[in-house]
Formats: structure tokens, C-alpha cells, sequence
């Protein structure tokens, strides 16, 4: 396990995917009845932009640097408002030098009866987590191979919630693993939200991924994408999706007005694309 957040966080896929998981949250605090939210690759939770790691990429201030002090309308800032909200909670002043992760981020946004789940494998990155989260009895930190946990964890006591699953994507067999985990968590909780990150680089693979999901039998599937420049296999990662399982009805709304907004903002000399397509509809009852 090579892969770092540190260099990573808050870069514009972080923007999509953080994006996602807050307005899917908010989204579940429409009822009074709890849910929990269990996140299979969480990360350290916290990460400060002045570190060597964050410095050396500065990919930060290509993502949310940018987002932070673009100028947006209302709807678009409204949309954003809960990820703006986590950040600050992490930040003294307008200063902008830790970004949190989203383990932090869904933390943040929990009320007293939710829970959250925060699943790591790596050794540092999960002893960091746990200093995070010291104390906190509506968290509970658990140092478990991401892939298990969506069989062992589900479905929660809650019956209510989002599966978040952002693997590293640094081994061979990924969009392969990221595929059974989904079918498999599926199977055993077939109403949970599940919100799955991809990188989009190789465009055969991606193309295999959404079919196979197509062809895959679960319904109500949600695929956007977010591209700041062209797509080269062997470059640097350009352009980046999210699958959503069960989306709330609001969320294609939502993202239909701000993914542009993120691809005016953040695509390199005019070239940001965005997308939203269905990979499968919702099942409707026979009439
Ligand atoms: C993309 S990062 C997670 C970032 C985090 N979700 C966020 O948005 O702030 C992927 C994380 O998965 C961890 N990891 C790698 N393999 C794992 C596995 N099999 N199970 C759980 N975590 C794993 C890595 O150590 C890394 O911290």
C-alpha cells in the first residue's frame, strides 16, 4: 500500500467526490430517523496543505484553492455550502491550511442520532484516524480491509445510510474489485446509497466498468463525471466519475447546476466537461 492522500487531497476529484457525499448527506437528514454512514477507504481524515506531501503536488490548489474563491451564483454556492461549511470547521480564519477528509467531512455533518463507520487498512493512516476521532462515540474507527467490510458491515442497524467506497486504484484489478465489492453489498443491502469513486484514465476499462454495471441488474444507477483536461492513459489524472447507487431524487438536480460550474472553474485553458448519464433506471412497479 503505496497510496498517499496526503499529496492528493482536496484536488478537483476530491471536489466532485466530497461534493457528492455532502449532498448525500444532507439529502438523508430529511427524516428524523438515523442512518449511518460507513466510509471503506477513509483515509487519515485530516490533511494539512502546508506538509511536504501537499506542497509537492499542489494539486489542492487546482481543486478546492480554486472552488473556494471562485465566483459562483447563489444556487451553485448554496449547493456547495456543506463542503464550504466542513472545511471551515477545520480552518481558523479565511486561511486555507487543512483540508478534511471524508471521514471528517461526514462528520461534520452528522446529527446526534447518526453514526459513522470509518474503515482504513493502512497502519499510520488508521492510527492517525483514531486520533481524530478520540472520544467520539458516534464514530467508530476500524482498521479492516475496505473490500471485507462491505460484507461483514452490511446491512447497518440503521437500515439507513451511504456506503462510500474511494480505492487507491494503484493495483492492477481495481474497477474489477470496485465491481464484486458493489454487486456483492448490493445483495445484502439492496436499499443503502452507495456513492463509488473512479478514476477515468484508461477509457477501455471505464467503458467495461459502466457496462458491466449496465448489464449488472441493479437498478437506479447514476454515473457523472468531471474532466479538467484531456484524458491521457499515461499522463497524469485528468478527469475523474462517480457512481451512484439509489441517488436521492434531489441529487441530478443538484449536480446538473454545479457540475458545469466545476468545469468552467477548474478545467485547464477552457477545456473542463462535465457529465451526468443513467447506467440504470429505477425499477417502477408493473401497473
Ligand atoms: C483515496 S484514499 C481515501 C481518501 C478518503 N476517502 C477521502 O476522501 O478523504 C484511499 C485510502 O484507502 C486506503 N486503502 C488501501 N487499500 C485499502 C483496503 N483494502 N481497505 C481499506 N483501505 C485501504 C489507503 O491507505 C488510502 O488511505
Amino acid at each position: 500500500m503505496n497510496y498517499r492522500h496526503a499529496y492528493h487531497a482536496g484536488n478537483f476529484a476530491d471536489v466532485l467526490k466530497h461534493t457528492v457525499l455532502t449532498l448525500i448527506i444532507e439529502y438523508l437528514k430529511r427524516k428524523e430517523k438515523p442512518f449511518r454512514v460507513i466510509d471503506t477507504h477513509a483515509g487519515t481524515g485530516l490533511y494539512d496543505l502546508s506538509s511536504d506531501e501537499a506542497q509537492r503536488t499542489g494539486e489542492w490548489r487546482g481543486g478546492i484553492g480554486l472552488v473556494r474563491d471562485a465566483e459562483l451564483s447563489d444556487a451553485e454556492r448554496n449547493i456547495i455550502s456543506h463542503l464550504l461549511d466542513s472545511i471551515k470547521a477545520v480552518n481558523t480564519g479565511h486561511e486555507l491550511n487543512h483540508y478534511p477528509g471524508s471521514p471528517v467531512i461526514a462528520r461534520h455533518l452528522l446529527r446526534k442520532q447518526d453514526r459513522l463507520t470509518a474503515i482504513e487498512l493502512h497502519p499510520e493512516d488508521v492510527e492517525k484516524l483514531r486520533t481524530v476521532f478520540e472520544g467520539d462515540y458516534q464514530t467508530r474507527v476500524i482498521e479492516l480491509d475496505g473490500w471485507l467490510a462491505l460484507g461483514a458491515h452490511l446491512p447497518p442497524k440503521e437500515k439507513r445510510g451511504l456506503v462510500l467506497v474511494d480505492p487507491p486504484f494503484e493495483k492492477e484489478g481495481e474497477f474489477g474489485r470496485l465491481f464484486d465489492g458493489l454487486t456483492k453489498a448490493h445483495r445484502r443491502w439492496p436499499g443503502g446509497i452507495y456513492a463509488l469513486w473512479y478514476p477515468i484514465k484508461n477509457l477501455k476499462e471505464v467503458a467495461a466498468f459502466r457496462t458491466a454495471l449496465s448489464d449488472s441488474g441493479i437498478p437506479d444507477i447514476l454515473d457523472v463525471t468531471l474532466e479538467v483536461a484531456p484524458v491521457h492513459p499515461d499522463g497524469k489524472m485528468s478527469a475523474t466519475g462517480m457512481i451512484i447507487v439509489n441517488p436521492p431524487y434531489l441529487l441530478q438536480e443538484q449536480l446538473k447546476l454545479i457540475l458545469p460550474a466545476f468545469a468552467r472553474i477548474l478545467g485547464e485553458r477552457g477545456k473542463g466537461r462535465s457529465s451526468i448519464r443513467r447506467l440504470a433506471e429505477e425499477h417502477r412497479p408493473a401497473s
